[in-house]
């Protein structure tokens, strides 16, 4: 199978071909999800909760990321790979770039980026530099202390605005993709269809270009079930065919329905 790259993923959201992404972060469940057909692995910091068992993930390190994608990478030779900065590892641009280039040297095709419109000098330099670049805005997790909570963001007027706003600047700054995490549907739908580059979502609605899980979420081995959960492996179905069917309702819009999705 050919490589997945950012090109393909573009022709993706010009074609209206729904994509589905999941969360990796090891050699075995890499290789399942690379032959189960998902195109998409992201190596997130969420792996602060669901492999180190922490509250957060602020205590996310970026020897952690790159262990994690080394290993994620040798199971998925040909998927398009992105992995997290941690937690405070972009706090200017050398930095950033550094720690960018070594998370892309353990295998990385891209880097994710939680942050507003203050990281929007970081992303252009990046971009100027070809390193490929996701930002991650509504709800970001790094975020837990000042928000006190994880909640939906975006929800009044102003919130709106203002995650529009970012979307927009940091398409301009440069990013090749947007994640967006927990907003009501109408914003995911207008993001999505003002920005050129590909919207994943999550907790967001059925209308971004592509939908990411917690892989531990859609298996169902997470205690607490969010609301914009699905949980694919059933009683009776095989680990292969619940990441099928994952892709399959994705693909044909069915995932996520109107029960997962804020209004
Ligand atoms: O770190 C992570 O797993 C994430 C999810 C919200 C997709 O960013």
């Amino acid at each position: 199978m050919k490589k997945i790259n950012i090109y393909k993923i573009y022709k993706w959201k010009l074609k209206k071909h729904k994509f589905s992404a999941i969360t990796a972060y090891d050699f075995s469940f890499s290789k399942l999800f690379s032959t189960s057909g998902i195109p998409i692995l992201l190596v997130g910091d969420s792996l602060g909760m669901v492999i180190q068992g922490k509250k957060s993930t602020l205590e996310v390190k970026l020897k952690h990321i790159k262990y994690h994608t080394k290993a994620v990478r040798k199971g998925s030779k040909n998927k398009f790979i992105i992995s997290d900065l941690p937690f405070m590892t972009f706090m200017n641009k050398k930095q950033t770039l550094k720690n960018a280039c070594s998370i892309i040297q353990s295998g990385a095709n891209m880097i994710k980026i939680e942050g507003g419109i203050w990281i929007k000098k970081i992303i252009k330099y990046l971009a100027e530099r070809s390193i490929l670049t996701c930002c991650h805005i509504g709800l970001k997790p790094q975020n837990i202390h000042k928000e006190g909570e994880y909640k939906i963001q975006g929800k009044s007027k102003i919130d709106s605005k203002k995650i529009f706003e970012e979307a927009l600047i940091l398409e301009k700054s440069g990013t090749n993709m947007i994640l967006l995490e927990c907003v009501p549907n109408n914003l995911a739908k207008k993001i999505t269809k003002k920005l050129k580059i590909p919207v994943i979502g999550i907790g967001s609605g059925p209308h971004t270009d592509g939908q990411i899980l917690v892989m531990h979420d859609m298996l169902g081995i997470t205690q607490k079930k969010h609301k914009f959960v699905k949980i694919f492996l059933k009683k009776n179905i095989s680990l292969t065919q619940a990441i099928k069917n994952y892709i399959q309702e994705v693909k044909l819009g069915k995932f996520p329905s109107k029960k997962h999705t804020f209004f």
